[in-house]
């Protein structure tokens, strides 16, 4: 691509997310790249590089082996505590506000379970896998705020089993009620906007599709293709945290 058509294309998308009515956004790990946080398919390093993510984010993997599990997540919970949101997940609070100054719907849907879109100052945010910062117990869902030192996993001090991270493990249903936002969100948008995920786990993945269906502008930003790019209305192949801060300016 010469400049000309990247200068094209960013006022093409600038205009579309400036006059849209009604805007959603799909996030995935990609966005959080940049703070630090590596992708979900990068994630194994070090100690952990002997495993593979699907093989500890599930129920079955939670009863086998709950304290390796429960380590995994308190590592990333860590690192994730860690970080701070960067330039691409500001951006998208800049969008969010235009939106709402000129009276258009905004909807922010992601795939992330670090929080760092509500950390940056999102307020309008569907979390689709739960929220790594939020633990509940495995029997009854019932939510703890903090646990002693000691057993791995700790135990609910409301019925005694164990504690878990609150976010959807493979095989298990997504929260209803952002999925539904989502799905509406996806439907009636004129502009979707596709950021840093492989779009290649469902339901999040037909999202961008389901809004190409309705008629919408889709915008991917992603330094690598996907299986959304060749469909995408508009592609950005670079880093969020340097594209999207072009595109709401
Ligand atoms: P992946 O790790 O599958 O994909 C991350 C995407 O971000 C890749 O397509 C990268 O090319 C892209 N990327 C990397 N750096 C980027 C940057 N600086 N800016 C923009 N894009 C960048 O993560 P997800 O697609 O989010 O689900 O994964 C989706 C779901 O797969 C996760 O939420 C997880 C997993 O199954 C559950 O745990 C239920």
């Amino acid at each position: 691509m010469n400049l000309t058509d990247d200068r094209e294309r960013v006022a093409r998308a600038r205009e579309a997310l400036a006059c849209a009515r009604a805007v959603a956004v799909l996030t995935g790990a990609g966005i959080s790249a940049e703070s630090g946080i590596p992708t979900f398919r990068d994630a194994m390093t070090g100690l952990w590089s002997r495993f593979k993510p699907e093989d500890l984010a599930t129920a079955e993997a939670f009863q086998r082996d709950p304290r390796t599990v429960w380590d995994w997540y308190a590592w990333r919970r860590e690192r994730v505590n860690g970080v701070q949101p960067n330039a691409g997940h500001a951006a998208l609070v800049a969008l969010e506000q235009s939106c709402a100054r000129r009276g258009a719907r905004f909807d922010l849907v992601t795939q992330n379970v670090d929080g760092l879109h509500h950390a940056a100052g999102s307020r309008r945010v569907h979390e689709l896998h739960g929220n790594i910062r939020r633990v509940r117990c495995f029997a009854n869902d019932h939510p703890a705020e903090r646990w002693p030192d000691g057993d791995r996993p700790p135990r609910c001090a409301v019925c005694g089993s164990m504690l878990r991270p609150d976010v959807v493990w493979f095989g298990e249903s997504l929260p209803e009620a952002a999925l539904a936002e989502a799905m509406r969100a996806a439907g009636a948008c004129d502009v979707f906007l596709c950021v840093g995920t492989s779009a290649v786990v469902e339901p999040a993945a037909s999202l961008p599709f389901a809004a190409l269906e309705a008629g919408a502008l889709v915008i991917e930003v992603n330094p690598h293709p996907t299986p959304l790019t060749r469909h995408a209305s508009i592609t950005f192949a670079g880093p969020a945290g340097i594209v999207l801060p072009s595109l709401v300016a």
